[in-house]
């Protein structure tokens, strides 16, 4: 049954999601603090500031404010970077009716909280909505389901219709989404593959070949599964899309900012320009997870390794070297 859906943020990822919920065969609104980015949709149905080369299906439609983005949706879909979800959903709160589903796509912690962004929406939305609280995750390349590649994402909610509706709503001829209840799970894993992908990247710059990158990886993978155990979550979900899927995807993406960070950081190259221009989003989840791992009294060495890269100016390779000899290896 088609539905209307509303997508805030109409950077590279809400794009894609308006574009594959309009394949979906649904009516899609989708709003952005950027009014030459919405003209543009209107104009020619092309959004070339965020997904160059794509054009959009008919149904996705640009709203000229949030009130109109929302106001007919069963579904709204939050697709702005994790730093500005409380701001956006504050604005969109009281234009919202109870019945309506909000998800958010955003990957990361706040700063200053270390609150996951469900949390974030919970504190944001009256009573009557928190119900219907989702999140989308999972190895989901705008760039890539954009233009059609076949895309897997996780729909989790703790209310089963909501993850069902999220699936429905996102699930076409080339993207299938998975559904969970384990909203901590997903969220805590998605958040932390950005911060792992930089260790990724390092390997790669440091010209340190395929096994070393595959031995950090699978230390990174169980910190991440430690990290989500101690918050609750399960095991077995950092062990899927969310966490080893876009593990993968974000660490041996070309196109990843995070692996590419670590890369130049590999190669000695000036990294600290590059994070300057452009939102990396590992490098604030590095901080601020590390700060969450030690208050829970978590021992995380790959984790703490990037932040003394990162914040301490130690030596990537030396850094890299000492992961290798005193990290417990997963057997
Ligand atoms: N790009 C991907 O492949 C991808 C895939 C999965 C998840 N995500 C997640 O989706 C989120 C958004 O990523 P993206 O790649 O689309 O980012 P982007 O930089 O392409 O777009 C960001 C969007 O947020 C908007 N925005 C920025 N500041 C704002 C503010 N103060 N108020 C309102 N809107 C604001 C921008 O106008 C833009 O529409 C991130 O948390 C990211 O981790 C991205």
């Amino acid at each position: 049954m088609s539905c209307q859906v509303a997508v805030l943020g109409a950077g590279a990822f809400g794009t894609a999601l308006a574009q594959a919920a309009a394949h979906a065969g649904h009516r899609v609104r989708i709003w952005s603090i950027e009014e030459r980015v919405l003209a543009e949709i209107e104009r020619s149905r092309r959004n070339s500031a965020y997904l160059p080369g794509v054009r959009l299906h008919r149904h996705v439609r640009p709203a000229s404010s949030l009130e109109e983005a929302v106001e007919a949706a069963s579904l709204v879909l939050v697709a702005v970077p994790s730093q500005v979800v409380r701001t956006v959903v504050r604005q969109a709160a009281p234009l919202l009716r109870p019945g309506q589903a909000v998800a958010n796509a955003a990957k990361g912690l706040e700063e200053g909280t270390a609150l996951r962004m469900s949390q974030v929406l919970e504190q944001e939305l009256p009573g009557d909505l928190r119900p219907g609280i989702g999140t989308i995750a999972g190895p989901a390349i705008a760039r890539e389901m954009a233009r059609r590649r076949p895309t897997s994402l996780v729909a989790a909610a703790r209310e089963p219709e909501v993850a069902g509706l999220v699936c429905r709503t996102l699930q076409n001829a080339w993207v299938r989404v998975a559904v969970s209840r384990d909203v901590i799970g997903v969220e805590v894993s998605a958040t932390l593959k950005n911060a792992y992908a930089i260790a990724l990247g390092l390997c790669d710059g440091l010209g340190l070949g395929a096994n070393v990158k595959a031995t950090l990886a699978a230390i990174a993978l169980s910190e991440m599964a430690e990290m989500v155990v101690c918050l609750g979550g399960r095991r077995d979900t950092a062990y899927g899309l969310a966490g080893l899927g876009d593990l993968l995807a974000t660490g041996y993406s070309p196109h990843s900012r995070n692996r590419t960070l670590g890369e130049k950081m590999g190669r000695g190259e000036d990294w600290r320009a590059f994070v300057a221009t452009r939102t990396v989003e590992g490098v604030a989840v590095v901080e601020t997870a590390l700060g969450l791992a030690r208050s829970l009294g978590l021992h995380l060495p790959v984790l703490a390794g990037l932040h003394a890269l990162l914040f301490q100016g130690a030596d990537p390779g030396q850094t890299v070297r000492s992961l290798l000899s005193d990290s417990p290896l997963p057997a």
